[in-house]
C-alpha cells in the first residue's frame, strides 16, 4: 500500500481563533484529515514573537485544541500537539535561519506590516519567524501545507529555504506546497471589507466562540455599499462580496446560489441571513468546545501523546540534517 502524503498546518494562539482561520484553515484541515497523514499544531512558539499575557497564552493554548477537536478534527486520526512540547522545531529552525538570508526575510509583508504595528518591539524573533515556521513544515517532510492566502508567501519562502538546502545536501527535504482553499482563502473584516478578518482587530472580526447575539449584531453592522443589489463583485462591493463568500464557506452553497437566494432582496435581509448562517455553523462546535473544556485530564492526553508521536517523527529529520551539516553525532 502506498503510504499516505503528509499535512502540517498551525494556527498561533495568539489571540481566540477567528472565523478567518476557521474558513481559510481548520474547515480544509478537517476535510482532509482521511485522505492525508496530518499534524496539525498549536504554534506557541510563534506566538510569542509579540507580547503576550503568560496566563491568558496558556489558557488559549489549551482551548485551541479543545476547538480544533469541537470543529471535526479527530486525535486518533491527527497528530495534535503544542510546538513547544518538540523541541525539534527550534533546533531545526537555528540549523534553517544559517541558510536563510537576512535578504528573503526583509521582503516578508507579514514582517513589514507587524514591524509597523509593533514599532516599539520589533524582536529578532519577529524577523525570523518564517524560519521557524519553514522548520515546522519541514520537520515533518510534509507534502501539502492547507493554509489561508495570507500564509502563502510564508510558504513559498519555506520551499525556498527546502530547495536551497537540497541543492548543498541531496535529498534531505520533500518540498511542500501550499493548499489555499478556492472559497473562504481570505476572509475579510467585517467592518473594514478592504483588510483581512484579523484577531488583531478585534472589530470586526467574528471569534469561533462569540455568542449568538454578538455574532448577528457583527453582521447587522456589517460595511455594505449604497447600492441594494446582493452581487458578488469584490472590486466594487467589497463588503458585500465578503459576505457571500462568508455565505458560501458556511452553508456549502456555490456562488450563483447564494446570489439567487437573494435575488431582490435588501442588504436588511442579506446581512443578518449571513449572521443566521455562521450561529448555525457554530453552534455544534462551541457546544462540543465548551464540553471538551470542562475536560482538561483528556485534552492534556491528546496533546501528551502527540507531542510523543511528533517527536519522533521529528528526530528522524533532525538527525539527518545534523549529519548533513557535519555535527559530531552524540552517542
Ligand atoms: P495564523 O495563526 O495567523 O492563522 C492561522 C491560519 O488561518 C488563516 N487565516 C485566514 N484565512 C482566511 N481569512 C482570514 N481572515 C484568515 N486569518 C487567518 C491563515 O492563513 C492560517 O492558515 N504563521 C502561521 C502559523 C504557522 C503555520 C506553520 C502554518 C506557524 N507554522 C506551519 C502552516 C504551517 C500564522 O501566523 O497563521
Amino acid at each position: 500500500m502506498e503510504a499516505k502524503k503528509r499535512i502540517f498546518s498551525g494556527i498561533q494562539p495568539s489571540g481566540e481563533l477567528t472565523l478567518g482561520s476557521y474558513m481559510g484553515a481548520i474547515k480544509n484541515w478537517v476535510a482532509l484529515q482521511d485522505e492525508y497523514d496530518c499534524l496539525y499544531c498549536i504554534v506557541d512558539m510563534h506566538a510569542i514573537t509579540v507580547r503576550q499575557v503568560p496566563a491568558d497564552l496558556r489558557r488559549r493554548s489549551v482551548a485551541q485544541l479543545a476547538q480544533y477537536i469541537a470543529c471535526g478534527l479527530d486525535p486518533e486520526k491527527n497528530i495534535m500537539f503544542i510546538q513547544s512540547h518538540v523541541p525539534q522545531h527550534a533546533e531545526l529552525s537555528w540549523v534553517l535561519g544559517c541558510y536563510t538570508q537576512f535578504g528573503e526575510l526583509s521582503r516578508m509583508t507579514q514582517f513589514k506590516d507587524k514591524a509597523k504595528k509593533h514599532a516599539d518591539n520589533i524582536t529578532a524573533g519577529l524577523f525570523t519567524y518564517p524560519v521557524l515556521m519553514a522548520s515546522d513544515i519541514l520537520l515533518y517532510q510534509s507534502d501539502l501545507v492547507p493554509v489561508g492566502d495570507d500564509q502563502r508567501q510564508h510558504v513559498e519562502l519555506c520551499r525556498d529555504i527546502a530547495t536551497r538546502f537540497n541543492n548543498w545536501f541531496p535529498d534531505t527535504f520533500t518540498i511542500p506546497e501550499a493548499f489555499v482553499p478556492k472559497m473562504g482563502a481570505r476572509v475579510m473584516s467585517l467592518g473594514q471589507p478592504e483588510n483581512k478578518m484579523s484577531k488583531s482587530e478585534p472589530d470586526g472580526c467574528v471569534f469561533l466562540m462569540d455568542k449568538p447575539e454578538d455574532i448577528m449584531r457583527k453582521f447587522k453592522r456589517a460595511v455594505t455599499d449604497c447600492e441594494t443589489a446582493v452581487r458578488y463583485d469584490p472590486e466594487n462591493k467589497p463588503g458585500i462580496s465578503n459576505l457571500l463568500t462568508i455565505y458560501c464557506a458556511a452553508t456549502g452553497k456555490t456562488m450563483d446560489e447564494a446570489e439567487a437566494d437573494f435575488e431582490g432582496k435588501g442588504y436588511g435581509i442579506f446581512k443578518p441571513a449571513v449572521g443566521e448562517a455562521v450561529v448555525e455553523l457554530l453552534r455544534p462546535i462551541q457546544a462540543e468546545a465548551t464540553r471538551l473544556m470542562a475536560d482538561k485530564a483528556y485534552l492534556e492526553s491528546v496533546y501528551t501523546q502527540g507531542a510523543q508521536r511528533a517527536q519522533a517523527l521529528a528526530n528522524r529529520t533532525l538527525r539527518k540534517v545534523y549529519k548533513k551539516v557535519g555535527f559530531v553525532p552524540a552517542k
